[in-house]
């Protein structure tokens, strides 16, 4: 009995599906010569606050307009009583707050109410801080009432999750805070603050509300779960901040990392270029509070051990939306904020000011930045224009500081051809490409980088996804679309250094663009067909490619290829085959290493498949689609069947024979 054919029926059965292949096609893999090395880099993550995915998603804060620095002071609250607006506070850049008092007529309330991001989560059990700066300015002492809230609720009474006091009894600005835990989960609360009868007149900034349980345990942390999905993915790099959020609607907004690091309380507001760019999908309230910040993105990268990547602005705005740029003449308080980010980053705090910034928040070691990327999407001989200058300074100063160029906004034509010779030209170290494209550009890019000059910059793929035609979503064939191409990738793992899939992340009410790889809401998350894919390569990335070829050339899902794709890494001792099928056929392979197929080997099968192609996985049911893992003796690796639509991973632990 086939062993193999036993356990690869066995593994089709799970899958509901009839093992009927019938042509054999044999992968050659060559173990005795690896190729290129795998870099650490190469699956990564690209984070932009785009679809609320800082405010209101990653970022732990719960309150929306917290300083009260929106250009309508008030978004996100409403008050009650006798509550005045005010704009000479304790930090400058954030100087307005509210002044509350007691109403004379005793029947009334004083106080104010915050509607969160699409309302406020509340987990049950869950424990939350709030922080505010106050005083009472005129002395006394003032109370207030902090409440968890669910105003949705048809009881008959509003229902209180919890409450908790704070006593203010200084003239001078201080931060006060209290605990308060949530007796139930609510997904669309409030927070409630209620002023006293008894209270002097008292005066509130920066009220602000997070979990006690963030992912890194700080108070000014993310949301667990959410920065959970990313750590899971095991990210070798992490590009941020963006994306278009970099560039600005106009220069003026454009991100600008000096804002985003110091004190939470002085960070000054910054619009989201993604607040106008859809009147179909526009979200008026959104703004970036540069809570999550660089100094809190480069902590990130390292708590999950990726490589950080900030991109910076080059002195254009977003040229989809205007022809704001910074004159070339005038462009080295752009350098400037480029080579201040390397010492923020790597710098020594008593020989720089940047690197101070950084060790007083409490970094004092470096963050060991390695990479720059100078411009995201900008095109045309504007581009290259200002690049030119940020390279000769960057390079003067910090030789070893790894630069990366754009391609512009497509993965092919004019902007894109005129690019690449300028990145060339400038001697960039990588160039970025972006490509979101339907399916047909995905079946026919597999041999993309297998005939890419090798001299010259290497390539970071750092925006895709399959946009399904008519089919914008995450479902399942969008994601093996996606797997079959990241086999291109990986095959070219001396060429293409890095890749990033994008974006990360979406609200359910709150997104822009689709398709994103986690989805959720204020309580609740759920990783996509498309994140399960990105994790499966970065979880089985290997140390260096095996050449892998059937008769001679590249499986590519090439059109005599039978939708087969294929690409094979070491991983220690171990060899790791992906496999993709992207027929509507089950196929027969067979694998051969150095002429000789595997016999009586240990293995261990991943295998991704969905039976509707469309299905995705939702807030519902979050693992509706999932990898699942079978392990098991393999007689001899001549007979795999690989199911139609189907991503499956081969893994064999050990090279040694376990069965005599
Ligand atoms: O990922 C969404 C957007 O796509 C990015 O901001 C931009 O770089 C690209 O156009």
């Amino acid at each position: 009995m086939n062993i193999a054919r036993v356990f690869s029926t066995m593994a089709l059965l799970a899958l509901g599906i009839n093992a009927n292949a019938q042509t054999e096609h044999v992968f050659e893999i060559k173990t005795e010569k690896p190729g290129a090395d795998i870099p650490k880099t190469m699956y990564g993550i690209f984070f932009e606050d785009i679809n609320y995915g800082a405010d209101g998603g990653l970022y732990g804060e719960l309150v929306k307009n917290r300083s009260f620095e929106f250009p309508q002071s008030l978004m996100g609250w409403m008050t009650f009583g006798d509550v005045k607006l005010r704009d000479d506070g304790p930090f400058e850049r954030c100087p307005h707050y509210v002044r509350l008092a007691v109403c004379p007529e005793a029947s009334k309330i004083t106080g104010l109410q915050n509607e969160g991001y699409f309302g406020i989560g509340y987990l049950k059990n869950a424990r939350y801080r709030l922080t505010v700066w106050a005083r009472v300015p005129e002395g006394g002492t003032a109370k207030i009432k902090v409440q968890l809230i669910d105003q949705k609720t048809m009881g008959e009474r509003q229902q209180y999750l919890g409450e908790s006091d704070i006593t203010i009894d200084s003239k001078d600005w201080k931060k006060y805070e209290c605990y308060i835990k949530s007796a139930d989960e609510v997904e669309k609360g409030n927070l409630r603050i209620l002023l006293d009868r008894s209270s002097a007149k008292v005066d509130l900034e920066h009220i602000s509300l997070f979990p006690t349980e963030t992912f890194n345990g700080d108070e000014n942390g993310l949301r667990k779960d959410l920065a959970e999905s990313l750590k899971e993915l095991h990210p070798g790099v992490f590009r941020f901040p963006g994306g278009c959020v970099v560039e600005g609607a106009e220069l003026g907004s454009r991100y600008q990392w000096k804002n985003s690091v110091g004190p939470v309380e002085n960070r000054p507001l910054n619009e989201n270029r993604w607040l106008h760019s859809f009147d179909f999908r526009l979200f008026p309230d959104y703004f970036q509070s540069y809570g999550l910040g660089f100094y809190e993105y480069f902590r990130f990268a390292e708590e999950i051990g990726a490589e950080p990547l900030p991109v910076i602005s080059v002195g254009l705005a977003c040229q989809y939306q205007s022809s704001n740029h910074q004159p070339v003449d005038l462009l080295q308080p752009y350098i400037d904020d480029a080579l201040d980010l390397i010492e923020f980053a790597n710098g020594d705090p008593a020989k720089n000011k940047w690197a101070k910034v950084r060790a007083d928040m409490g970094h004092p070691k470096p963050f060991n930045l390695k990479y720059l990327a100078v411009g995201n999407e900008q095109w045309g001989p504007e581009y290259p224009a200002r690049l030119e200058k940020f390279v000769k300074q960057i390079r003067a100063k910090y030789p070893n500081i790894q630069i990366i160029g754009s391609s512009g906004p497509d993965s092919e034509g004019e902007k894109f051809d005129y690019l690449w010779p300028e990145m060339r030209k400038l001697k960039v170290d990588l160039v970025d490409e972006h490509y979101y494209r339907n399916e047909d550009w995905f079946l026919k890019s597999g041999n993309r980088y297998d005939n890419y000059s090798r001299k010259g910059p290497k390539v970071f793929a750092g925006e895709y996804a399959c946009h399904g035609t008519g089919k914008k979503w995450n479902h399942f064939n969008a994601a093996l679309h996606e797997a079959a191409f990241m086999t291109s990738l990986e095959r070219n793992a001396d060429l293409v250094r890095m890749a990033t899939y994008a974006p990360l992340f979406a609200h359910v009410e709150g997104w822009q663009w689709r398709p994103d790889a986690i989805w959720f809401n204020n309580t609740h998350k759920f990783n996509t067909c498309s994140y399960y894919v990105q994790q499966m390569f970065s979880t089985n990335k290997g140390e260096f490619v095996l050449p892998l070829t059937m008769n001679g050339k590249p499986v590519a899902g090439n059109a005599d290829q039978d939708g087969l794709w294929a690409s094979a890494v070491k991983s220690g001792i171990s060899q790791i085959i992906k496999i993709v099928n992207t027929s509507d056929q089950p196929q027969l392979v067979s694998l051969k290493f150095n002429g000789k197929p595997k016999m009586n080997v240990k293995i261990e099968m991943t295998v991704f498949h969905s039976d509707d192609l469309d299905a995705e996985n939702s807030l519902e049911n979050p693992t509706l689609i999932k990898p699942t893992t079978y392990a098991g003796n393999y007689s001899s690796t001549d007979n795999i069947t690989i199911p139609a639509k189907t991503f499956m991973i081969v893994r064999f632990p050990e090279d040694r024979i376990i069965i005599h």
